[in-house]
């Protein structure tokens, strides 16, 4: 495609990483030596392996909880997988409608589920309390979808961050109403590192706060592929095995999955490397906050922006490095960090930002 005016003369030289997701960047040495380690040998296969059980105990370790833990291959498996063990049948699912379940799943729950999703309307695709009230004369209603589940997303999909005490209430009123609760942790690693990087943290916005059960990303976080879904409550355990296998998710050779996330968790892996994309996007916003047009009004509360940027310079950009709109319409695009973007890209990506808009 022939560059567009400006594109020679104005931009520099283009950063080698791209700015559109976390899951463009390759794996962690650390994932890859143990995948490799875990490659010796003949070990038996559908997760009855002593990789795969060690790692079950270590995700009991990072609870400090008796959680039962169980492999997917990617992040929309896993969440079928986890709603499916969780749902009553009749029970719908109320979620945020910016979520990665009603929006980026190609329809996935309601198809395999037979479920339907209540969405609530959001500004940050957080849920509130407040916002299962929409949904109260549901229940009991022959006529109407039985709320069974609270979906969230932490990091939320516009990146944003639940407190603690946030889904602690929401929790709260979810179980008041009969209903159950579901996080989707694709973006766990981020959460974690921005939430006070400990085990602790991870603990007291999850199991402590009333989360049932959830997804424990591990691809954005700098795996190869790979999810775990963590149920707390263990009225979902008994055919959640059966379920995964009959929604696909049952891998044979679990013992690659499970090293991956055996490498993640060891010396909390995954912390440090959320925190390391979190670093990055910070940094990117200090660079180029002060360009008024971007709109990029308050630091990243994880690893992602949405900056304003007008359709001529933005198409310029974007054949010039790599990220997404969001919002066409509201000319709003997404740039998010991975785990391994460097400062010098980040310069270089800035400095074309700035070249552009400045
Ligand atoms: C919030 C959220 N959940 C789940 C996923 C996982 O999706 P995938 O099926 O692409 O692994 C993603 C990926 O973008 C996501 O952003």
């Amino acid at each position: 495609m022939a560059p567009h005016t400006g594109y020679v003369t104005k931009l520099p030289a283009p950063p080698k990483f791209s700015f559109a997701s976390d899951n463009v960047a390759g794996a962690h040495p650390l994932v890859l030596e143990a995948i490799a380690a875990a490659n010796a040998g003949h070990v038996r296969a559908y997760g009855a392996d002593p990789i795969t059980a060690r790692t079950e105990i270590a995700f009991k370790e990072l609870f400090d909880h008796d959680v039962v833990t169980q492999f997917a291959y990617g992040g929309t498996g896993a969440n079928v997988f986890a709603l499916a063990s969780m749902l009553r049948p009749a029970d719908a699912i109320v979620c945020a409608v910016q979520s990665h379940i009603n929006v980026d799943e190609t329809g996935a729950p309601e198809r395999a589920l037979g479920t339907k999703l209540i969405t609530i309307p959001t500004v940050d695709a957080k849920l509130r309390p407040q916002d299962l009230e929409m949904v109260k004369s549901n229940i009991g209603n022959q006529h109407a979808p039985q709320p069974g589940i609270v979906a969230i997303t932490q990091v939320t999909e516009l990146g944003a961050l639940y407190s603690v005490e946030e889904i602690r209430a929401l929790s709260d009123a979810a179980h008041a109403l009969g209903m159950h609760v579901y996080l989707d942790g694709a973006r766990i690693a981020n959460a974690t590192a921005a939430l006070g990087g400990t085990r602790e943290a991870l603990r007291s916005f999850t199991c402590d706060a009333g989360v049932d059960a959830m997804t424990f990303g591990c691809t954005k976080a700098g795996g190869i592929f790979g999810e775990a879904v963590v149920f707390f409550n263990n009225a979902f355990t008994d055919r959640s095995i059966y379920v995964r296998k009959q929604v696909t998710q049952l891998h044979s050779k679990m013992r690659f999955i499970a090293a991956q996330y055996e490498a993640m968790l060891h010396d909390n892996l995954f912390i440090t490397l959320g925190g390391q994309a979190n670093n990055a996007a910070r940094m990117l916003f200090d660079k180029t906050s002060d360009i008024s047009s971007l709109q990029l009004r308050t630091a990243p509360a994880a690893n992602s922006m949405f900056p304003i940027i007008a359709k001529g310079p933005r198409e310029q950009l974007q054949e010039w490095a790599h990220f997404y709109d969001w919002d066409v319409a509201a000319n709003q695009v997404r740039w998010m960090t991975a785990w391994d973007v460097t400062e010098p890209e980040i310069d270089a990506f800035a400095a074309g930002v700035r070249a552009l808009l400045a």
